[in-house]
C-alpha cells in the first residue's frame, strides 16, 4: 500500500523577503536542513543539527501542536543567549510535521 505523504506549506521571512515554502512531512530531518537548502544558507546549521551553535536560529509563529515544546538541548542554547521567548526556536529542533502548516518562519541575524 501506498500513502501520501501531506504537504504543507507555511512562509519564511529572510532579509525582509516573505517566501511561501511547501514541502512535505518528513521530507527533511528538520527545519533547518530545509531552509539550508532552499535557500542556499551557507553559514546555517554549523552543528549539523545538535542543537549547539545556535546557527539556526528562528523566529515561530503560529505552530501547532507538540512543536511547540521546547526540549532535548534547546531552552538551554537558546538561554545562553538570552532568548527565552517561546517564539525564539532552533530550527534543527523543528521537525517537518504538520505542527508547521500556516506558521510564520523568520531567519535571525545573530
Ligand atoms: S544546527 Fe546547530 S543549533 Fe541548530
Amino acid at each position: 500500500m501506498i500513502t501520501e505523504r501531506k504537504k504543507i506549506s507555511f512562509t519564511v521571512m529572510e532579509n525582509g523577503t516573505i517566501r511561501t515554502i511547501e514541502t512535505f512531512v518528513g521530507e527533511y530531518p528538520n527545519l533547518m536542513f530545509l531552509l539550508k537548502d532552499k535557500l542556499f544558507l551557507d553559514e546555517f546549521g554549523q552543528c549539523g543539527g545538535v542543537g549547539r551553535c545556535a546557527t539556526c536560529v528562528v523566529k515561530a509563529d503560529d505552530i501547532t501542536g507538540n512543536s511547540q515544546k521546547k526540549d532535548r538541548n534547546e531552552p538551554e542554547t537558546l538561554s545562553k543567549l538570552g532568548f527565552d521567548q517561546e517564539n525564539i526556536r532552533l530550527s534543527c529542533q523543528l521537525y517537518i510535521t504538520a505542527d508547521l502548516e500556516g506558521a510564520k518562519i523568520e531567519i535571525l541575524e545573530l
